[in-house]
């Protein structure tokens, strides 16, 4: 393995290891029993970010430039999967509806959220480094958003099966999800491989991917006050 590979390889499992794969809410998700209020006000949250997610990585793929052909190749690859590889009913967002529709809210009360303040930075934070920065530093930033994605499927998925009311077609957003992240980590992994030439390079992807898995755990601190803050704590 040449020292760019063993510098990705390190960058992957440092992404692998950072405390937002462990975060609070994801715990107290998997093993509290939430409310159908507590559901909904995540929910509101969490289908605005997967919403408006996509869109940025629409703009990253336009920002990306003309000859960095492989990157272009692989984020297109991830854009077709969350559309849901050409067919509009199987896009990711349009199965998470359906999980919506499950705890009564229409498409109409999810166009009315407003996102919680750590929600609207952190996807500003990922406008301004997919679209303001230059494309190693946003290649970077969606690598660290795909290797960093398949945590929280491994406690929501459990998490929401333990109600025991969800069918499985309620829950198919998440039991996708369980195995598609592998898939669009190793997209972004090959895009990297093929894009950064060298050092230089890779220590610009690196700063992008760092930046953005301290934004994710932001969003999860703001995420656990909005769902659990008003939870009375208990005494012992
Ligand atoms: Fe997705």
């Amino acid at each position: 393995m040449n020292a760019e590979d063993q510098f990705l390889e390190a960058l992957i499992a440092e992404l692998a290891d950072h405390p937002v794969n462990t975060n609070p809410f994801f715990c107290a998700f998997k093993d509290a029993r939430l409310t159908r209020t507590e559901l909904r006000v995540w929910l509101h949250q969490y289908h605005y970010f997967c919403k408006h997610f996509v869109k940025a990585l629409e703009g990253l793929l336009y920002r990306t430039p003309v000859d960095a052909l492989d990157m272009r190749v692989e984020l297109a690859k991830t854009l077709h999967s969350e559309l849901g590889s050409g067919c509009s009913e199987q896009a990711h967002i349009r199965l998470l509806e359906r999980f919506a529709a499950a705890l009564d809210l229409t498409d109409e009360d999810l166009a009315r959220t407003t996102p919680i303040p750590k929600v609207a930075h952190y996807l500003s934070e990922l406008h301004r480094l997919f679209v303001d920065s230059d494309y190693l530093t946003a290649l970077g930033s969606e690598l660290a958003v795909e290797v960093t994605a398949a945590a929280e499927f491994r406690y929501f998925y459990p998490g929401l099966k333990k109600y025991g009311d969800f069918s499985e077609r309620d829950l198919a957003f998440f039991e996708l999800h369980m195995e598609i992240e592998d898939c669009h980590s190793a997209w972004l992994v090959e895009a990297v491989r093929k894009t950064a030439q060298d050092r230089r390079d890779l220590e610009q992807v690196a700063a992008g991917a760092r930046t953005t898995a301290d934004a994710w755990q932001r969003f999860w601190d703001g995420m656990y006050q909005e769902v659990f803050g008003a939870r009375v704590p208990t005494t012992h």
